[in-house]
């Protein structure tokens, strides 16, 4: 989604503004668009269509001089990815930029009322009403720029991030936010600030942040200390957080892609996620939200798990996890479907909101719905400070480092890590889970990095296999009970990043329909590893290999008995059966990556996708 970078202070803006827009190219976007005032007072807007390169091939041989600016990456929502429709839009006088994250769902009226008031609008753009409006009550009121900010967002209905770049006022940026994030940046004490929708543009100038909260408005005046205050104009105390972001974690590393990079990051960023919560010398697990807290968890009536996308089907395994291990039932909701959907909740249920980024639009509105109906709201988030991780009751951090690919991989196994984590803590203090059970699964827990280690090994492999399915138009995978996710998990990697069209099944269900799909061109992805079911999962296997589909299975280390049937399979570490997951899902992590890749297609921003869904 929308990317935004502003800077003021006493560098030249240019370089860390680009710089803050390649940071934010994981987000996805489809032009991008920079405004700075000049050394001689001029305001210089440059914007085109593609990526952030094209951007600096347009502005190359032009003035890029100023210590002002603002940047944006456009994911189009209103009008297509034309420049025209890029940000920075500019007011009719030309004084006013703006560059915005969000939907303004009452532009249209807006438009029209500006409209019958003279103002000639260049873009499609719903964005383009705030900076026509905003110069609108600024001149015919004769308030100050943060004053007409104020009134104007009073008038908005949805949701906005938005930056204002006043050519008159060369020393200070006006920014603002609802329902977007954005976080302020102090650099050189009163002389410095750096604006963006998340930390990851700023954290190499200053790790002293500022996160905005919805309908407050920002002052970053040179000179003078940040002020915040609400649509209001009541002041609201500046609360700065000390952040700290490894850098290493956002730049590839020597991989072709942060994709790749992010799959051989897993057995790393799970032991960070363990850190200090698996303590297997003690042969606990602590996890503070639960110390904390514990009362309240184990007594819900229900768990009701809200995501999207990756998150979601992680809730999928945090269901099995919690309802195994804990014996409280447990709904897993898409959070765009919870929140219209007039949801039964009740004060006793404990939400848990899944998110990477902690700032998914549909997630972060059914966390709100959920703490109006009196529900305990926990949140498993990996960003750190971001709004889920603001608006929920308690939670627990994923700790995998930021993840830049679109495509989520380390997030994942970091959202299955803690929610196994808290499932033990949970069943222990509940008293539901057995002494042994409870070892068995933290003594495993520990070596799954290592296993994990052991698969990403098998990396040229899986790339080789790659290359036999390039052709495929239809990819099904099949899995059960704990691998059914992962099924669901496998063929959403293959959809996103190469385009090929991909189902996941619970395997049983394969007979109900998805059976008259298979033919010699199909290939089947069977989860197959050694638990449970596995005999029904071969029986499956018979009924494809008879229709002659094309089997592709993940088993275990050694099966004999699968690899008789199968000439296409990779192996993994035998575990225990709930954590299969977090190895059955790394060879399809891989095969979807090599896959995208032979098909010469670009794996961290795949066309259409935001890795941040910002907006409804
Ligand atoms: C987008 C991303 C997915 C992600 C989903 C939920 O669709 O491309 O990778 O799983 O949003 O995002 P969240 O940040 O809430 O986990």
């Amino acid at each position: 989604m929308c990317g935004i970078v502003g800077y003021i202070g006493t560098e030249q803006a240019y370089p860390i503004l680009i710089g803050g827009l390649h940071r934010l190219e994981y987000r996805g976007y489809d032009s991008a668009g920079i405004a700075m005032i000049a050394n001689d007072g001029k305001l210089n807007i440059y914007k085109a269509k593609g990526k952030v390169s094209e951007l600096e091939n347009q502005s190359e041989d032009k003035d890029r001089s100023g210590t002002i600016g603002i940047a944006h990456t456009r994911w189009a929502t209103h009008g297509g990815p034309t420049t025209a429709n890029a940000h920075p839009h500019v007011s009719e006088s030309g004084n006013l930029t703006l560059v915005h994250n969000g939907i303004i769902e009452n532009y249209a009226v807006l438009r029209n009322q500006l409209m019958e008031r003279g103002m000639h609008f260049q873009s499609e753009t719903d964005t383009e009403v705030l900076v026509q409006f905003i110069e609108y009550v600024q001149q015919s009121l004769g308030v100050s720029l943060e004053v007409a900010v104020q009134t104007v967002l009073k008038r908005v209905i949805g949701a906005y991030a938005i930056v204002v770049l006043d050519r008159s006022n060369p020393d200070c940026l006006v920014a603002a936010r609802k329902s977007s994030p954005l976080v302020v940046g102090i650099g050189d004490d009163r002389q410095e600030y750096f604006i963006a929708s998340d930390a990851s543009p700023i954290v190499e100038y200053t790790t002293r942040m500022v996160y905005l909260n919805d309908e407050e408005v920002v002052v970053c005046r040179r000179g003078e200390d940040l002020r915040v205050h609400t649509l209001t104009g009541e002041d609201v105390p500046v609360e700065v957080k000390n952040v700290k972001l490894d850098l290493a974690m956002l730049d590839k590393g020597g991989f072709p892609h942060f994709m790749l990079k992010e799959i051989f990051d897993q057995p790393n960023v799970l032991k960070d996620c363990m850190r200090g919560r698996l303590l297997p010398e003690h042969h606990r697990v602590v996890l503070s939200a639960v110390t904390e807290h514990h009362e309240r968890l184990i007594q819900a009536r229900r768990f009701i798990i809200v995501s999207c996308g990756t998150s979601w089907h992680a809730g999928l395994i945090g269901k099995q996890l919690i309802e195994h291990f804990c014996k409280i039932p447990v709904d897993v909701e898409y959070a765009s479907e919870f929140r219209y959907r007039d949801p039964v909740i009740y004060p006793d249920d404990v939400v848990i909101a899944i998110s990477q980024s902690g700032e998914t639009a549909d997630t972060l509105a059914a966390v709100s719905l959920a703490k109006e109906a009196g529900a305990f709201v926990f949140g498993v988030v990996n960003a750190v400070g971001s709004s889920i991780a603001r608006n929920t009751d308690t939670g627990t951090y994923t700790h995998v480092g930021p993840e830049i690919g679109v495509a989520s991989t380390k997030a994942f196994t970091g959202q299955v890590c803690v929610l196994t984590m808290l499932a033990l803590a949970i069943g222990d203090a509940k008293g539901s889970i057995s002494h042994e059970e409870y070892q068995k699964v933290i003594d495993e827990l520990q070596v799954i990095p290592d296993k994990i280690e052991r698969i990403l090994a098998q990396n040229s492999q899986i790339e080789t296999l790659s290359k036999i399915f390039t052709y495929a138009h239809n990819f099904l995978y099949l899995g059960r009970k704990w691998n059914f996710p992962v099924a669901l998990e496998g063929a959403l990697k293959l959809k996103e990043i190469s385009y090929i069209h991909a189902e996941g099944y619970p395997a049983a269900e394969m007979k109900h329909g998805p059976i008259a799909l298979i033919d010699k061109e199909m290939p089947v992805v069977f989860i197959a590893t050694h638990h449970q079911l596995l005999e029904k999962i071969i029986s499956n296997m018979q009924e494809v290999k008879s229709r002659n589909g094309r089997i592709i299975a993940i088993i275990t280390e050694g099966d004999e008995v699968v690899k008789k049937i199968v000439s296409e399979y990779i192996e993994v570490p035998d575990t225990i059966a709930c954590l299969a997951p977090l190895l059955s899902v790394i060879p399809l992590q891989l095969l979807a990556y090599h896959i995208a890749v032979q098909k010469g297609l670009d794996v961290d921003q795949p066309r259409n996708l935001a890795k941040s869904v910002t907006v409804e």
